[in-house]
């Protein structure tokens, strides 16, 4: 018989059904909850709260498991490449070879943007952070293809959308990079790989020749896999919610990318560097800083530490500490704040604070380290991030959609003032 449980509400008994997940995580449906009782629930941060049923992502955080559609982080770090994966998100399977060269070659034959994007990125002063050029630049796409915000489109309609987003995205990621230097843009080459293309048009510069380090680009690979989707997290749910209102691709991903920027979320990493040079600057003692992050009275959070759903350690972060090590070494990198960071988290994960809240370092602590080894700026850091989390978003709007779900719309217990009347300014 299919599990419920009881609740007792002034004197009257109602069931409400348990439901399932393949991994056998349960819920309580709550429905029929104010329906049948007059009740909601609150639940601030949604720490209790599944907002929708998923095949995309699962997370285990007690245990550390991170899988993609069923295939474990690890492993598709290891072997994969990145637009591989992205399929495999958006999609649910693997492609096959010739289903992914033509997946491949599609997304090569969207990598530029409209000539009159340069003129919107003119507009820009130079010190603007490439985050918000980003996030401009992907609703502007909606003023170039209007036929984007017809809720009503096919579904092979809505594939050219998937399909312009992923080849533009690192277009204009590199862009706001080269809008920020000051230096010429680089068109795409589509003679190079995905990653590749992308480092060409960082840091290619008319007057010298570039060749991608393969170094360099496997790493990148990785990092962009690592960080594709994460279930419901604030951008991914932030994506689906815009989403649900039937707004278009483009401006449900625009919401996701500043939902990304804070710092709580993806602009951890760009923090967590800054944090390790302040640090460093200060003399390199992580035991005051440890005890600042601890002190309540102080606003200093350990950057980089701590997860909503990790408690015991994140997949993620364990991946990227062993190639951080592997990639300054190749590259003969020799950057002090690795140790700094090392010694941080060797003094957190001692220290009956961050034991007793299960706290750990998260992705982004080893993150920015691999980053500025690749010669990658910090205000980009989130920006990469960005790139490597849009197939996760765009598979999570996907599935929202396609589940036909509600539009997003939260209860709340009011606790304002009561009704009273209207005072004319003069008697106030
Ligand atoms: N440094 C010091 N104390 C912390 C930290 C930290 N980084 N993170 C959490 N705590 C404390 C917090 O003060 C609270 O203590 P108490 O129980 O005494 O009030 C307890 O740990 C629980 O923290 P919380 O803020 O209630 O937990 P949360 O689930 O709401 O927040 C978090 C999760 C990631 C926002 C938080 O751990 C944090 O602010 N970390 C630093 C920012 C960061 O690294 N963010 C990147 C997250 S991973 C990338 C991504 O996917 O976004």
């Amino acid at each position: 018989m299919a599990e419920k449980v009881e609740i007792k509400y002034e004197g009257q008994s109602f069931e409400l059904p348990i439901i399932e997940g393949s991994e056998n995580e349960k819920a309580i449906d709550i429905a029929k909850l104010r329906a049948e009782t007059g009740l909601v629930t609150l639940d601030f941060g949604y720490k209790n709260t599944g907002s929708t049923i998923s095949k995309i992502t699962y997370l285990d955080g007690e245990n550390g498991i991170l899988r993609y559609r069923g295939y474990n982080i690890d492993e598709l770090a290891e072997k994969a490449s990145f637009l591989e994966i992205a399929f495999l998100l958006i999609y649910g399977y693997l492609p096959k070879e010739g289903e992914f060269n033509e997946w491949a070659n599609e997304i090569k034959h969207h990598t530029l943007i409209h000539e009159d994007f340069r003129k919107i990125f003119e507009g820009f002063p130079s010190n603007a952070h490439p985050m918000g050029v980003l996030s401009s630049m992907v609703t502007s796409l909606t003023a170039f293809y209007p036929e984007s915000l017809d809720p009503n489109r096919s579904m092979d309609e809505v594939k050219m959308s998937i399909i312009r987003l992923i080849a533009k995205l690192p277009t204009m990621a590199a862009w706001s990079y080269k809008n920020e230097k000051g230096h010429p843009l680089t068109y795409p080459n589509n003679k190079l790989d995905y990653v590749d293309n992308f480092l060409h048009m960082m840091f290619a510069l008319p007057t010298d020749d570039y060749k991608v380090d393969p170094v360099v680009s496997k790493a990148l690979n990785k990092l962009l896999i690592l960080h594709a989707d994460h279930e419901q997290n604030c951008s991914a749910s932030t994506v689906r919610l815009v989403g649900s209102s039937h707004a278009s691709l483009y401006v449900s991903i625009s919401a996701g990318i500043n939902a990304l920027w804070g710092p709580l979320h993806g602009g951890a990493n760009q923090a967590v560097i800054e944090m390790l040079e302040a640090i460093k600057a200060d003399g390199g003692d992580t035991e005051k800083f440890i005890a600042k992050a601890k002190d309540k009275e102080d606003p200093f959070r350990l950057m980089g530490f701590g997860h909503r759903v990790y408690k015991n350690f994140d997949p993620r972060a364990r991946i990227l500490k062993s190639a951080a090590d592997d990639v300054l070494k190749a590259m003969g990198v020799n950057d002090p704040v690795l140790e700094i960071a090392k010694k941080l988290e060797q003094h957190a994960l001692e220290d009956e604070y961050f034991v007793k809240r299960k706290l750990y370092p998260n992705v982004d602590f080893y993150s920015g380290i691999i980053y500025r080894a690749l010669g990658i700026p910090t205000e980009m850091f989130t920006v990469m991030f960005a790139l490597g989390r849009l197939p996760g978003w765009i598979a999570q709007w996907l599935e929202n959609r396609q589940n036909n779900e509600p539009i997003g719309r939260p209860r709340q217990i009011y606790t304002g003032e009561k009704s009273r009347d209207y005072v004319p300014m003069e008697k106030r």
